[in-house]
């Protein structure tokens, strides 16, 4: 082979190697033209064979031509890596106009909703909330409370005692975080303890043993039953119309002395007019503020306590309390 052969060789191996596409095109380029059958190698296979003044000659300029395809082998390899990831990397870009994935919002249980607005009214009314154990102390939940060991409410018939623990229950009542709160801070006190009480009852459709309770007390000087009536007032109107008339009507509270029951005007489904029991209220009973560490010659205080759920039902027309615990998403999608 000539040199003018070499010249032609080491051109066609360069325009080829130019024009390899993609990295697979520029493999078969490398073995065409560097391979054992490539016409480089069989000039160089071939040197021995020439006479021996054509061999230094030859020889260099072969070499020189695989270096120079070498190199353009070598340059093209690193340009097309470098355009299939910039390809690839384009191919995964995140396009960002794409839709999201759909993400199911929840809703606040009805409950919840009435709660909210309650505690709402009230802290309006300047009232603060306060929070307390859900398993409580006998003390607590009872002594403290003006009632005293023996009396019915405090039987294992009605109360879930924690086993093994004497003095330990599940509350039955919200009550007992006015006495938490009393013993900590002195009057004026305004709060409210929104929370889940339990009893022994049988579940039906307006009974369950855990249900929800919010409790409002007022201690301070001065304060009568006038101010009870105006919050219970107040109170039943914001929450449920401006129309509402209030009916206190005497009862009977360990903890409260007089006390009484709160019935609020309501117009049943035939248009005929009712009451419905909705809190029990009284004055605190002076034992009470005493067993708390305040003045009862100096202070004076209303208390009352109101069934969320019983609320619930009469808001949202709800005829089965066993449908606010049953979790069952149909029933609750509707108060979305
Ligand atoms: N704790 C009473 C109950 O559960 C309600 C109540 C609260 C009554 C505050 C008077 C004052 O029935």
């Amino acid at each position: 082979m000539t040199e003018p052969d070499l010249a032609q060789v080491q051109a066609e191996a360069l325009a080829a190697v130019a024009a390899a596409a993609s990295l697979a095109e520029l493999e078969s380029v490398r073995v065409a033209h560097t391979g054992r059958r490539s016409p480089l190698a069989t000039v160089l296979a071939g040197i021995g064979g020439l006479p021996p003044e054509w061999r230094g000659e030859v020889g260099r300029t072969a070499n020189l031509a695989r270096r120079a395809v070498e190199a353009a082998l070598e340059a093209r390899t690193a340009t097309l890596e470098a355009d299939e990831m910039g390809a690839a990397l384009e191919r995964d870009t995140t396009d960002v106009t794409l839709p999201g994935d759909p993400h199911p919002l929840g809703a606040l249980h009805p409950i919840t909703q009435v709660r909210q607005e309650m505690e709402d009214i009230l802290l309006a009314l300047g009232y603060r909330i306060a929070d307390g154990p859900e398993v409580e102390t006998e003390w607590h939940n009872f002594t403290a409370l003006n009632t005293p060991p023996g009396h019915p409410a405090r039987s294992p018939s009605d109360t879930f005692f924690v086993a093994g623990h004497p003095d330990r229950l599940l509350r039955t009542q919200t009550s007992p975080v006015q006495v938490r709160e009393m013993q900590h801070s002195q009057p004026p006190i305004h709060l409210i303890a929104p929370g889940v009480v339990y009893r022994r009852d049988d579940i039906d459709a307006t009974h369950s043993p855990m249900f929800h309770q919010m409790e409002g007390l007022s201690v301070d000087e001065g304060l009568t039953m006038a101010h009870l009536k105006g919050a219970m007032l107040h109170f039943f109107r914001e929450l449920l119309g401006s129309e509402r008339e209030i009916l206190l009507q005497p009862h009977f509270f360990p903890f409260t002395e007089p006390s009484v029951d709160v019935q609020v005007s309501y117009i049943d489904k035939n248009g005929r007019s009712s009451w419905l029991e909705l809190a029990g209220a009284g004055m605190v009973d002076p034992n009470v503020l005493e067993a708390c560490g305040i003045d009862s010659e100096r202070h004076t205080g209303f208390a009352f306590g109101c069934g969320l759920d019983r609320i619930a039902m009469i808001r949202f027309d709800v005829p089965d309390l066993r449908l606010f615990f049953e979790n069952d998403l149909r029933f609750l999608e509707q108060f979305a």
